[in-house]
């Protein structure tokens, strides 16, 4: 970015002319794991430049830095070579370029983007490298696109199945949270393009999500949805956080004092800027009092915002002084030279949609998927004696990119499943495709595409005759059939929660019937969030689910249907039996109205199934590989530690089968003496590896006693209980295949 200096006073000049800190060079140790911009490293030399623009900054202009000027911008200080600050969506890839006043694609020709996997993917390779790239990756077609700040990753805790974004978000559980934001914050911020870790907090439903009130009580606020976002300030020093649009105790969480001043600042440390999400701001003094720095996306002329001619009319009747005003200056300013935005020469220019681009989001996609059901050995495919294949179902072809209002993506690159086999299969094995069911919504009240629905379309189930027959005509002439069933980014979307579990569109019928007349029949869900697969996990052998997976997605799937591939990925949530079975259900607290109270506290996702011994259908955590692995010599390196100290689990894993795999050993943490409530298990630890057939490899996962802490509500204190924890190792959260006990002293 070009600054322009020159009318700078000459004092100011010379102070610009010190060089700046190189914010990369700090970030180069470590990629994937513990501090890396601790506030301490924001240059000195800075603070004295940002004192010295302040000073020359006019009331008007310090209230243009404040709010948007148009939908993805703030006003710079042109004068001053302050720039405006770029922002983009989001957490699939650079979203296509916005007009400036309204929604409408600006269509440029040159925005064609990477599209990446999505967070519910990502999650599942349960790898915090590939977490890494992603951030890395993406981050540099942010900078190609001459963006500040990347709004994303949305990391908010996936508290019921029906949530809207459950597909944008990693997980249920807070530590595998955090382990992937770390890196995928890192990744991006090393491109000198802020992250904006959203949505700040307690933003777990799309149903009432502009105005709802949710309560927790203090323990599960802190144990269950703040861990990712307190790691993302501490270890990954995220440089922007996007404050929510619902109420947290009444406040608006972008006029929260408790979370965006005493949590997010004075107890973390935050020293980056809280930008509203769009159209979140409902207020002028007591916003920025409660600390927000920027608002966006209000649906109004800029003037009219609550930070813009408002503010300057606060400011001036005395309702605000002018120093508070400089505190938020102070903060953009500071991010904005953190990322080279002034006074930076050597900013990353980024490069986008580019071939390694695509690699990397094939990387992620092939370890994503997961193994669901292979009783009859039917994957990975042996060609031999097949000359035909039916390929079934409107997900063979359906293209996912776009869509998700934030989270949507303009690519030239979207390898459909159908696609992917195309480019796979030897040209001798013919494919008969059929597209079985059609995605189609009946019209009702809810359905109209306004800029935020209330509820998910109503979807039509019965089948089209013509379809059906069609589909089933081609799996019985052919050898074998595979059919791509699931849902879509019309179906699961921003701003509406799903009314249930059910499968749309009539697939389930489809997949009994294609079953009943072709028996040797693999199905393949796409989807971001849990269905009710009861009756086909029943009836068919061979089940597989892949996510909304990038430009590479059909690839990576093909890939893993013959093969090439062993599948690795893990279930980043627990898909359940029945929706009463999942806590916020059971419990009768979603979606609530004006307001909400989680009432299962601290037992969100397996937490609550495994403390209540309910049978999941499918278990956190949960993924089979083409192989098989087995488990031995589990240990710690001692018997009991004390609290400053790392616990060592040394196992050793052998991989029996005859194909290539990655197992992922997880550790799950169990307190049965504890005086307090705990859930039955929680994640504390895991650790992927790749492992060669008949090879054995140790692995080693370490974990810090601080992790075993408790929030304590009456100290305000995470306390490690001393006694006797059992740790429990194993494939999947029900799946345990060693104990060991050990001693906190
Ligand atoms: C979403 C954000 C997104 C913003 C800008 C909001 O509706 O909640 O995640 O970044 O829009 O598109």
């Amino acid at each position: 970015m070009k600054i322009n200096l020159i009318v700078l006073s000459l004092a100011t000049l010379i102070l610009f002319n010190i060089s700046c800190k190189d914010a990369t060079k700090l970030t180069k140790d470590v990629k994937t794991e513990k501090t890396l911009f601790p506030s301490e490293e924001i240059s000195l030399d800075n603070e004295t430049k940002i004192d010295a623009l302040i000073a020359e900054m006019t009331l008007e202009e310090k209230a243009g830095m404040l709010h948007g000027s148009s939908k993805f911008a703030t006003e710079g200080v042109e004068r001053l070579g302050i720039p405006k600050m770029n922002m983009t969506d989001g957490p699939l890839g650079i979203r296509e370029e916005i007009s400036k006043d309204s929604w409408a694609p600006a269509g440029w020709d040159n925005d064609f983007a990477t599209y990446y996997p999505a967070a519910g993917g990502v999650a599942a390779t349960w790898n915090p490298e590939l977490s890494y790239k992603f951030g890395n990756s993406v981050g540099q077609e942010a900078r190609a696109r001459d963006k500040d700040v990347l709004l994303s990753p949305a990391i908010n805790i996936i508290r019921t199945p029906l949530g809207g974004r459950t597909y944008e978000y990693f997980t249920e559980d807070p530590f595998l949270n955090k382990k992937l934001a770390v890196p995928f914050i890192v990744g991006i911020q090393d491109n000198d393009v802020m992250a904006c870790v959203k949505h700040f907090a307690v933003n777990n439903q799309e149903t009432n999500r502009d105005f709802v009130d949710v309560n927790t009580d203090e323990r599960t606020l802190r144990e269950i949805y703040l861990p990712a976002f307190k790691a993302s300030v501490q270890e990954a020093n995220a440089y922007s956080v996007m404050g929510a649009y619902n109420k947290f105790r009444g406040d608006f969480l972008c006029e929260n004092d408790y979370m965006q001043n005493k949590i997010l600042r004075d107890e973390w440390g935050f020293r980056g800027i809280v930008i509203s999400d769009w159209s979140a701001v409902h207020s002028t003094v007591k916003t920025l009092v409660n600390g927000l720095d920027i608002e966006m996306g209000t649906r109004k002329p800029a003037n009219e915002f609550f930070l813009a001619d408002k503010l300057i009319a606060a400011v001036k009747d005395g309702e605000i002084s002018e120093e508070e005003i400089d505190e938020h200056i102070r903060r953009i300013l500071r991010v904005l030279f953190q990322v080279k935005a002034i006074d930076g020469t050597d900013r990353t220019e980024g490069s986008l949609a580019t071939e390694e681009h695509y690699k990397d989001a094939y990387d992620i996609a092939e370890e994503s998927i997961v193994l669901l059901k292979n009783e009859k050995n039917l994957l990975p495919l042996q060609l031999e004696g097949i000359n035909s294949i039916a390929v079934i179902g409107n997900n063979a072809t359906k293209k996912n990119a776009l869509g998700g209002y934030g989270a949507g993506v303009k690519t030239k690159r979207e390898v459909t499943p159908l696609d992917g086999l195309k480019n796979r299969l030897p040209e001798n094995i013919k494919i008969n495709y059929a597209e079985g069911y059609l995605e189609r919504y009946s019209k009702n009240d809810n359905d109209q595409k306004i800029e935020v629905t209330l509820n998910t379309p109503t979807t039509i189930t019965e089948l089209d005759p013509e379809k059906l027959k069609e589909a089933l005509e081609a799996a019985k002439k052919s050898d074998l059939a595979i059919i791509f069933a699931g849902s879509n980014r019309d179906y699961e979307t921003e701003a509406s929660d799903r009314k249930d579990l059910s499968l749309p569109f009539g697939q389930e019928e489809l997949i009994q019937k294609v079953l009943a007349v072709n028996p040797k029949t693999i199905v393949v869900m796409i989807g971001g969030a849990p269905f009710d697969l009861n009756t086909i996990k029943e009836k068919s052998s061979s089940l597989i689910w892949s996510w909304f997976n990038g430009s590479e997605g059909g690839n990576a799937l093909a890939d893993v249907i013959l093969g090439k591939v062993n599948p690795s990925g893990k279930l980043p949530w627990t898909m359940p039996k029945r929706i009463e079975d999942s806590p916020a259900h059971a419990t009768n607290s979603f979606p609530g109205d004006e307001s909400v109270t989680y009432e299962e506290g601290i037992m969100v996702g397996y937490r609550w199934f495994d403390t209540k011994n309910i049978e999941p259908l499918y278990p956190f955590g949960f993924g089979l590989s083409y192989t098989d692995f087995e488990f031995s010599n589990i240990s710690t390196n001692k018997d009991s530690y004390s609290e400053d100290e790392d616990i060592q689990i040394n196992l050793t894993i052998k991989n029996t089968g005859i194909h290539d795999g990655k197992e992922v050993a997880q550790v799950y943490v169990s307190h049965p003496g504890s005086s307090i409530e705990k859930a039955a298990k929680e994640l504390k630890g895991f650790k992927k590896v790749f492992i060669k057939s008949g090879a054995t490899q140790d692995a080693i996962i370490s974990i810090p006693v601080k992790e075993l802490a408790y929030y304590q509500v009456s100290t305000k204190k995470w306390v490690v209980e001393k006694g006797t924890y059992i740790l429990k190792i194993g494939n999947s959260s029900r799946n345990i295949l060693g104990e060991v006990s050990i001693k906190i002293n």
